[in-house]
């Protein structure tokens, strides 16, 4: 079954490839959240500093009373965080939230701050990344995080880690869902033997009420969420779905069927400006 399949990463450890998604789930609600997707079987959490609810994931994660070898908990250095001692703060502060002992992954969340994320022309942040990076290989050598890796890097900015550093990212988790696929970077991504991890599998929800991917997904008597989360896993990366509701949770991972060819076809062929 998806929801127990999990891949290897370099460093060894295991990582489902089906994940709650915590982006805009608050504080408030992120304990219950958790416990909820625990309970139903899923064992991977994506959540980051910026999503402010790295406290109620944790208390999630300790209610849910689940053996803490069999979670994946993974979460970001914030896109603004750049400089070396910010990030040794940074780290140190979600494990302190999260109140865990060590943390499965932590990845850098965007190459550059998103204020200038999409603008032409901005400065060159390759220094300022090493110097992240750095931190982040220490705060693995000293145990407090298992794996690290990026988030929405091109490849321009892992080639600079990967020359410039001694480790290679692990991970990389860029937008992915129908409609928008990189395939040059998951395919660069793969040769480098870094996982690709899909964000916005529904695109923020914004796929759910499309009637072209609807009319495919009641061929196999599928909603669209469960259709866009196994086109998703088709690709061999890590899923990430996001939902706040115990019901959603349960559907979104009922997700062991078989796409036919033309389907596939079909849905890779549609584009989405999202
Ligand atoms: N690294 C990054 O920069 C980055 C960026 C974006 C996202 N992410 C990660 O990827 C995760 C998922 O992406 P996302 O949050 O953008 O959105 P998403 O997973 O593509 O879609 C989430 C939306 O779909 C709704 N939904 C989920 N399952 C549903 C179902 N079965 N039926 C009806 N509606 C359903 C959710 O509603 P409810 O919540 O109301 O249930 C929510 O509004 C994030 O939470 C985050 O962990 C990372």
């Amino acid at each position: 079954m998806e929801i127990e399949r999990t891949v290897k990463l370099r460093s060894g450890y295991e990582i489902p490839v089906l994940a709650i998604g915590t982006w805009q789930t608050p504080n408030e609600i992120a304990s219950r959240v958790v416990q909820d997707a625990i309970e139903v079987g899923y064992r991977h959490i994506d959540t980051a500093s910026a999503y402010k609810n790295e406290e109620g994931v944790g208390q999630g994660i300790k209610k849910a009373n689940i053996d803490r070898s069999k979670l994946f908990v993974t979460t970001k250095v914030p896109a603004e965080v750049k400089t070396y001692e910010e990030t040794k703060k940074v780290i140190d502060e979600s494990l302190e939230k999260l109140d865990l002992e060590y943390i499965d992954l932590v990845l850098i969340h965007a190459p550059k701050p998103w204020a200038v994320m999409f603008l032409p022309i901005t400065k060159n942040y390759d220094k300022a990344n090493l110097e992240v990076w750095k931190a982040m290989i220490e705060a693995k050598e000293a145990g407090k995080i298992r794996s690290i890796g990026v988030s929405n890097f091109k490849i321009k900015d892992i080639e600079n880690l990967i020359n410039n550093s001694t480790e290679v990212p692990e991970v990389n988790q860029i937008q992915i869902h129908i409609g928008k696929v990189n395939t040059e970077l998951i395919n660069y991504c793969k040769e480098k033997n870094i996982v690709v991890e899909a964000y916005s599998p529904m695109g923020t929800g914004r796929l759910i009420k499309n009637k072209k991917i609807k009319e495919i997904a009641d061929k196999y008597n599928v909603s669209v969420p469960q259709l866009c989360i196994k086109y998703t896993l088709d690709l061999d990366t890590v899923s990430l779905p996001k939902t706040t509701h115990k019901e959603y949770m349960i559907l979104n991972k009922e997700v062991d069927f078989e796409i036919k060819k033309e389907d596939k076809e079909t849905l890779d062929n549609m584009k989405f400006l999202l």
